[in-house]
């Protein structure tokens, strides 16, 4: 979703800034822009579209060496040059980007213009810079004329809804000021130049050392650092982190596409995320970042996890591991949902808020519901450093490395182990032998070798393809039974992200009360029925389908002779139960890559989409 880069300091900006929106490119955006200050003039240029489109626009020798830029992904407002940012006050001598939606848009926007202010876009973003140049060109005694922190403070003061921006004064060549409120912000603290980004990303090819903002902070970044304040005007101490974990380039390496690549890497990353956490001699696991002693653990009256997207359907997986294996009652629940319903909190429940990218709004206003209410809430999160990962404190991180392509893969199946780690450790404490524990930890240890297997292998994915992208076919069904329903839940996410195709995924059983009325001959449905409890239960449902004509693709394990029920049979590699999904989800990753490459669409960054969802 939008994304901000901005620098100051004795070099060019415009190298910097070009780098930085390349860079947020992943994130998914529709249009791009930045501003530099030349001679004490704001250069402005703005683009739809790609940022290389942008890059071709900018004259290569654009002198300046202070500059904003930002990706804009739509939301108030059609995808046009006028509505990218930045944002020019009256005068054009303060430009502002924006991260996040200003609510009470439609009476600001009124007053200013009763004002005379004359917008020259639809967005609320503008909002920001014709109030901060309001306050800033005040009548001279005002606190605020001319003095840029102060200006931009007095304007948030009006202003309700989330922010990430940044500001550049034609004034003060010398200064960037960003404030924060709900989406993210960090800086990026180098050798006579500082940087300001929504994503630490952005900042890896300059420095390591940066400056988290917090909500409600204000900054002043000059070539020389930061100084930060409170809403209030108190100064705050700013602590400087060194980011850990160095995130990759968002190279392709071989791979055509980084989504192939990522669905590649999923055996390594598997390894990663177990790795040094799972303990055969005691049969346990040690999650050092959830810092929960056995006596904790014992507390725990029931668990509740929170996503969205992709994440949500592995808090679904993760919530059916741990009532099996523990016994403790554990619910997933869409993050959107559960902030909005007055939630009951129970202080004993313990809360996962899962996340790739910890920074989806709902999930973290989810966090903030929970610890508002006095409830404990720990993120499962990928992004390190990230606001969810920051605003919970503990937590697990997935380590998946970097997923830069919109349709999120690796990251599913890291969230799903690491859950499967945590439910061995509360398992552990709730009555798992350490015989039975060691033999968990030795299936989940195999998964990854197993994972790789099955994408050397894959099986008949091109005809599963053919069947789906068929002029004929207007929608694709999935079905699945138990820890196989979320993986159908994802199977059709990953189909209609991808590749634009129409999918309903629905709990097998449920089927014959709705879908089974849109099945005729021919129409695809793709069941998932590894060996497990229930799977004669879906395989009825299969038969089912076939007799009212449709097409039915199996994914089972390898071995089992239930491809023969099916027209299409596709075998994963066996695993304990309990993994599966990391099994069955494949074949559904990959339907989804060739598909969208066989209708020629943009498979990283699909229409419409973004990586990271910071609006509501
Ligand atoms: C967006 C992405 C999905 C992702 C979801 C949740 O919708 O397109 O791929 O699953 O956000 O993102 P998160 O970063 O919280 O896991």
């Amino acid at each position: 979703m939008c994304g901000i880069i901005a620098t100051v300091g004795r070099n060019r900006a415009i190298p910097v800034l070009l780098e930085g929106l390349h860079r947020l490119e992943y994130r998914g955006y529709d249009s791009a822009g930045l501003a530099v200050l030349d001679g004490g003039r704001l250069v402005l240029h703005r683009k739809v579209g790609r940022v290389r489109e942008l890059e071709a626009q900018v004259p290569a020798e654009q002198p300046g060496t202070v500059g904003i830029a930002h990706t804009r992904w739509a939301t108030h407002g059609g995808v046009t040059e006028a509505n990218a940012h930045p944002h020019l006050d009256t005068t054009g001598r303060i430009a502002v980007v924006h991260n996040g939606i200003i609510e009470n848009m439609s009476a600001l926007r009124a007053r200013l213009e009763g004002e005379g202010v004359r917008f020259r876009s639809e967005t609320d973003s503008e909002i920001l810079a014709h109030l901060i140049g309001r306050y800033y060109f005040a009548e001279d005694g005002s606190e605020t004329a001319g003095r840029p922190v102060a200006a931009v403070r007095a304007a948030l003061r009006v202003v309700r809804g989330t922010w990430g921006i940044a500001a550049l004064f034609a004034d003060h060549p010398e200064l960037i000021v960003a404030a924060r409120n709900g989406s993210p912000l960090v800086i990026g603290l180098g050798e006579g130049q500082s940087y300001l980004a929504s994503d630490s990303h952005a900042l890896v090819p300059y420095t390591r050392r940066v400056v988290f903002l917090d909500d409600g902070e204000v900054a002043r970044i000059d070539a020389s650092g930061v100084q930060t304040w409170h809403s209030d005007g108190a100064q705050v101490d700013n602590a400087i982190e060194t980011l850990e974990e160095v995130w990759g380039d968002g190279d392709k390496g071989r791979y055509p596409h980084l989504m192939l690549k990522e669905i590649h890497e999923q055996p390594e990353a598997l390894s990663r995320c177990l790795s040094g956490r799972v303990v055969s001699e005691t049969g346990t696991a040690r999650l050092g970042g959830l810092d929960l002693s056995p006596r904790d653990l014992a507390r725990i009256s029931r668990v509740g996890l929170l996503g969205c997207g992709t994440a949500y359907h592995a808090c679904r997986v993760g919530a059916q591991l741990i009532e099996a294996a523990t016994r403790v009652p554990a619910k997933a629940e869409i993050a959107s949902e559960f902030r909005h319903r007055n939630p009951v909190v129970d202080p004993d429940a313990l809360f996962f808020a899962v996340s790739q990218s910890g920074e989806t709004a709902d999930t973290l206003g989810a966090v903030k519901e929970i610890q508002i209410k006095g409830g404990e809430v720990m993120g499962v999160v990928n992004v390190v450093g990230s606001s969810i990962a920051r605003a919970c404190g503990r937590g697990v991180y997935i380590h998946s490395g970097p997923e830069m392509s919109v349709a999120s893969t690796k990251a599913f199946s890291n969230m799903v182990a690491a859950l499967a780690v945590f439910t061995l450790m509360l398992a552990r404490q709730r009555g798992l032998s350490v015989h039975d524990g060691r033999a968990y930890i030795q299936q989940l240890l195999d998964v990854p070798s197993r994972v790789a297997a099955y994408l050397d292998e894959p099986g008949p994915i091109d005809e599963l393809v053919s069947w789906v992208t068929a002029p004929t076919t207007n929608m694709v069904l999935f079905l699945g039974r138990g820890l196989s329903a979320p993986v159908a839940a994802e199977g059709a996410l990953k189909l209609m992200e991808v590749a634009y195709i129409p999918c309903i995924a629905y709990p097998a059983g449920e089927m014959k009360h709705g879908p089974i009325a849109l099945l005729e001959e021919g129409s695809p449905v793709i069941v998932i029925a590894p060996r497990d409890a229930l799977q004669d239960k879906t395989l009825s449902n299969l038969q089912e389908c076939k007799a009212r004509g449709a097409r039915v693709a199996l994914i089972h394990t390898a071995g089992d002779p239930v491809g023969r029920y099916a027209d299409l049979s596709i075998p994963v590699p066996d695993t304990h139960p309990f993994f599966s999904p990391l099994l069955t989800v494949l074949p559904l990753q990959l339907l989804a890559y060739r598909a969208g490459l066989a209708l020629g669409r943009d498979i990283d960054r699909p229409r419409n989409l973004a990586k990271s969802v910071t609006v509501e």
